[in-house]
């Protein structure tokens, strides 16, 4: 039998040229743009004529390309739904009013959801499902095809095709759908831009079309983002004149993320709900996801979301704005909104160095141990306590297992007085300044010889209040001098710093306090990546908390705690109580211009 023109061409191409192919077509299977790809590099029209002959051209440049270029399931953001949880999903979306005419499956791997929706959905009389992974595209259609042969009663038209959501067009018009009720319903890839970059992957958006894509910027205000938004808006915006819905397993910060940017982008969806499932069950994946669900509308779209368990019925909270404010729970929100404000201090992040091998020490003997397992025999001025985040459980905290070099006093401060001051540390120090050297911060650069950053005078006020940016816990710990010593913090912490302990006394009063604690559980996300920021405490009018939590209450408090005997002079508390706005607040204010205001973020 001859060849066929796309056969030959597997043949005759050589590797460069078909690598240079290769990213030509970028992810698309379509034959059309093949064709339309072919007719810009070599000007040749209509090269292949049979989409099945397309797709074997295709697969036999993958299949020629080196393995380090082969897509991999983590490109693919491969998780696949198990048919138990997507029959869970549609008997909810039943259960509260759904009735589907269409399904479409924009990403729809093995099938399950196309499955799970055929057997309690009657409504559904068209099925629209894509996947870019062949395999799946054939193990989908082979499973429709056994449950269909077992229950004929289900039969509908379906139609699964391999492709790329990026690179082909879901819309009404395209799908050919009638009047009737559109149900988007899938789990779009789990993975991240930056992820893809790393693995050289090319499963994106093409860069022309995020440009168009207006406001996707204002969307992720961030160059990490899940590619799920970016389905999720695609799809949304492709159905606004239909009467549809979306229904996605995702990332609780995709949700956030579409839900935010609600405000911006004046998104056309209303009626949003969030219903939380356990992903780390599902899936074994250790992030917070939530079925996503989305009515698209013609008009201007809610700015909330509702947010309850996939298996229960009570809502838990709804998050969303408030004003110019982005908060995780609305209703305590509105409650506990009375101290918000502009912090009178100034809270402060901890020491970053991005070298803990060697600026981290551990006690041994008269000297130290360092992370590299090193005996250390330096001076001792440069060496001070240090806590992280961990140490962070108690309320007081006097005891720590760690230490830290602080060669400098401010950020920038020259360092070569160390030399004479510190012979022994600064020997020490330029033993490794390899290790100083490979840190990959531009932050570093042109800086002087082993430099910090977040290094002020505030670092060495011996009363510190702190908090874990990291942790959910919103809990604030006093930090007392450990052997004379004021306690460093590392950079996962936040801290004020004060001289007298009384007025850290109360400032961790103030801090524990039911009005700040209620506050922060408002407008704080638990499951972000790192919760607690400066921004989030700034917002802690201290002067507001003292209006409300009394002297008295402070007090009782205090003599709760274990670990110290607190207490304070009255005159400790006016400092709280009475102070106007400091000269390092105004400054913040001034740095950070009406955005603080206006755009606050979680
Ligand atoms: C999280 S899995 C979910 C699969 C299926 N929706 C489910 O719920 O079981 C994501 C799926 O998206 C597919 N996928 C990834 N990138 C794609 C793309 N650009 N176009 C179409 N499908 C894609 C993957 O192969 C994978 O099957």
């Amino acid at each position: 039998m001859s060849e066929t023109i796309l056969e030959m061409s597997v043949r005759v191409l050589d590797a460069g040229q078909k690598a240079a192919l290769r990213k030509a077509l970028g992810r698309s299977t379509s034959m059309k743009r093949g064709n339309e790809v072919i007719v810009s590099i070599a000007g040749i029209a209509d090269f292949a004529a049979s989409d099945a002959d397309w797709q074997a051209f295709r697969e036999a440049i993958v299949a020629d390309a080196p393995e380090f270029l082969r897509e991999s399931p983590q490109e693919y953001g491969d998780f696949q739904t198990p048919l138990s949880l997507a029959r869970v999903v549609c008997q909810r979306l039943f259960d509260i009013g759904y009735r589907p005419k269409v399904l479409i499956e924009p990403t729809c791997g093995k099938g399950n959801f196309i499955i799970a929706a055929l057997e309690l959905f009657p409504s559904i009389r068209k099925v629209f499902g894509l996947e870019i992974q062949g395999d799946y595209v054939t193990e989908c259609k082979a499973r429709l095809l056994a449950t269909l042969l077992s229950r004929p009663e289900l039969k509908r038209e379906i139609h699964i095709n391999q492709g790329n959501i990026f690179a082909e067009v879901l819309t009404p018009e395209v799908l050919q759908i009638g009047a009737g009720e559109v149900l988007i319903l899938g789990n779009p890839p789990w993975v991240t831009n930056t992820t893809l970059s790393a693995l050289d992957s090319t499963n994106l958006p093409a860069k022309s079309n995020f440009k168009k894509h207006a406001g996707l910027d204002a969307l992720t205000g961030k160059s990490n983002f899940d590619i799920a938004e970016f389905i999720l808006l695609q799809l949304i915006r492709g159905f606004t004149k239909t009467q549809a819905t979306v229904a996605m397993l995702c990332k609780n910060t995709v949700i956030r993320n579409l839900v935010e940017a609600t405000s911006e982008q004046a998104l056309p969806i209303n009626n949003l709900r969030a219903f939380t499932f356990d992903a780390a069950k599902e899936f074994g994946v250790a992030a917070d996801a939530s079925l996503f669900v989305a009515d698209i509308t013609n008009d201007l779209g809610a700015k909330t979301c509702t947010l309850a368990d996939l298996r229960g019925d009570s809502t838990k909270r709804v998050f969303g704005w408030v004003g110019k404010n982005f908060v995780a729970d609305v209703a305590r929100y509105k409650n506990a909104r009375g101290i918000e404000g502009v912090s009178s201090v100034v809270w402060r992040q901890g020491i970053k160095h991005d070298c803990a091998e060697i600026m981290e020490l551990t006690e041994e003997g008269d000297g130290w141990r360092n992370g590299a397992d090193e005996s250390v025999r330096i001076e001792n001025d440069r060496v001070f306590p240090l806590a992280k985040s961990s140490d962070l459980k108690l309320h007081v905290v006097t005891t720590l297992r760690k230490a830290v070099i602080v060669p400098q006093e401010s950020v920038g401060q020259d360092t070569t007085w160390l030399k004479q001051s510190n012979p022994r540390l600064w020997k020490y120090l330029s033993s490794h300044s390899d290790a100083f050297n490979a840190r990959r911060s531009v932050i570093y650069k042109d800086k002087p010889p082993f430099s910090i950053f977040g290094v002020g005078d505030y670092s060495f006020k011996p009363y510190k209040v702190a908090m874990s940016g990291l942790y959910k816990s919103s809990h604030f710990s006093l930090l007392l001098p450990v052997n004379g010593k004021p306690v460093m913090l590392d950079d996962t912490c936040y801290l004020l710093g004060f001289d007298s302990l009384g007025q850290a006394s109360i400032a961790l009063g103030l801090l524990n306090s039911e009005p700040v604690q209620d506050f922060l559980k408002a407008i704080v996300f638990p499951d972000s990546k790192r919760p607690y920021t400066k921004d989030v405490l700034m917002r802690i009018d201290l002067q507001k908390v003292a209006a409300l939590v009394s002297a008295k209450s402070v007090s009782d408090y205090l003599s709760k705690l274990e670990g110290a005997d607190l207490n304070f002079e009255l005159e400790d508390y006016e400092f709280f109580s009475s102070r106007g706005l400091a000269e390092e607040q105004t400054m913040f204010m001034m740095e950070r211009g009406p955005a603080f205001h206006a755009g606050r973020r979680r």
